[in-house]
């Protein structure tokens, strides 16, 4: 069987398999889908399950033998500082930093997916690699934008533009190693991010793993927050009757105040953030290797094999969502009639133990998003019924051009 070549026809196609095979079933020869919630949650715990990190390859460069790291010691120290940073001064500052990006380019026409995406990034950066100087700060965000252009981009750039953008990304490597260096021998501070506790654990990690580790939130960031954001101005476009509901409740409500508890502190606001989450999950697909044999009844998936996993297809499934197609905030009221089957059905943020450690601080952005666009912004959509979503790395609104201007 071949691959259709556009992706929204690849995805339409493997909702139709999905929805006639049980959500088990081979893409290809080399692809086992496994769309069903209840296998996509027990493939992953199993497949994770005393994952550990080797430098094989450098090892054996080097002549050595770097001590086994396992996943959940890197894990517990990103949930660790995470922790430590979910406080309002925190949250307070992030905010601060999306309303910067965005005050600077008040009143200017723009792709309102490329400012989403901007205002994401931007202001996640210091929480993930703080302290940079311009120059350094500069040379890592276009290596961020590289990544996400071609994610996003339907066409693969020209062999010059891709030659560009690993020389981007070696330089940026050099960053971060530069900067785990001179944490580590007290040539610069050390910050409050999720950079700062593998400077303690260079020791044992070794400067090749620790840039790993930092590359994998780095692109963490890069891709699903801002493609998510985009989607939410999108939805608050579309839904009138929304706006006016979260504009009733935000009006009085502290941002900074949503990181205790945003059920109970904007309970609206949280389900339509839920909501946008899963109707456009970001990625639509997680590709990935299983380390064990699975007998997973419609199908068996032998050890090094690949297998994908997809909240999207999940979030979109009428086995388990009424209406799976339809936006609607309130599915996520306590006992409403179309909402989750079960926990294992909402999963925009994947499966222990490798779900994401930013779920929370990605929470409180969309929220905080929602405010400053129902407080502090007025958002405008040139010629709205040309706005699309495609379907790419993630869904991305298309043709979304318009303004964001002073309340
Ligand atoms: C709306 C925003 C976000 C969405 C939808 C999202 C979604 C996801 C998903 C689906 C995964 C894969 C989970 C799996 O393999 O089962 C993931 C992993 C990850 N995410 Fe996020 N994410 C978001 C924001 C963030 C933020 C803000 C951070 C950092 C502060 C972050 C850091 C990570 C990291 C480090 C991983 C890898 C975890 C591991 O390998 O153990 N994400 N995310």
């Amino acid at each position: 069987m071949t691959t259709p070549q556009h992706p929204d026809d690849f995805l339409h196609m493997m909702r139709m398999r999905s929805a006639s095979e049980q959500g088990i079933f081979w893409v290809d020869d080399e692809r086992l889908a496994v769309f069903e919630p209840e296998a996509a949650r027990r493939v992953s715990a199993t497949n994770w399950h005393g994952f550990t990190m080797h430098d094989r390859l450098i090892d054996v460069v080097r002549r050595r033998t770097s001590p086994e790291m396992p996943w959940s010691r890197i894990r517990a120290a990103w949930l660790t500082q995470l922790h430590a940073l979910a406080t309002a001064e925190h949250h307070g500052h992030l905010i601060e930093r999306m309303e910067r990006i965005i005050d600077a380019r008040l009143g200017e026409d723009v792709d309102l997916t490329m400012l989403a995406q901007d205002v994401a990034v931007r202001s996640l950066l210091p929480l993930a690699l703080g302290g940079l100087t311009a120059a350094e700060s500069n040379l890592v965000r276009r290596d961020l934008e590289g990544k996400l252009l071609r994610l996003v981009s339907p066409e693969p750039g020209s062999a010059w533009q891709q030659l560009r953008f690993v020389g981007v990304q070696v330089r940026s490597g050099l960053v971060v190693r530069r900067v785990l260096r001179q944490r580590a021998n007290g040539r610069r501070g050390r910050e409050p991010d999720l950079t700062d506790p593998f400077v303690d654990l260079l020791p044992e990690l070794g400067m090749d793993r620790a840039l790993d580790v930092v590359t994998a939130v780095l692109t963490a960031i890069a891709g699903p927050p801002g493609t998510a954001a985009a989607s939410l101005l999108y939805e608050f476009s579309r839904q009138p009757e929304w706006r006016t509901r979260l504009t009733d409740e935000l009006s009085g409500v502290d941002p900074a105040a949503f990181r205790a508890a945003p059920t109970s502190e904007a309970p609206v606001t949280h389900r339509f953030v839920k909501e946008v989450l899963r109707l456009w999950s970001p990625p639509l697909l997680l590709v990935r290797r299983s380390t064990y044999a699975f007998d997973l009844g419609r199908a068996r998936l032998g050890a090094g094999e690949w297998y994908l996993l997809s909240p999207h297809m999940i979030h979109r499934d009428e086995r388990v969502w009424k209406q799976p197609d339809v936006f609607d905030p309130d599915r996520f009221l306590p006992g409403a009639p179309h909402g989750p089957a079960d926990r294992t059905c909402y999963v925009p943020f994947g499966w222990a133990p490798k779900k994401c450690i930013g779920a929370n601080i990605a929470t409180v952005q969309l929220m905080a998003l929602c405010h400053q666009l129902c407080t502090r912004y007025h958002l405008t959509v040139d010629r709205p019924q040309e706005v699309t979503m495609a379907l790419r790395f993630a869904p991305v609104p298309e043709n979304f051009h318009g303004r964001l201007t002073p309340r």
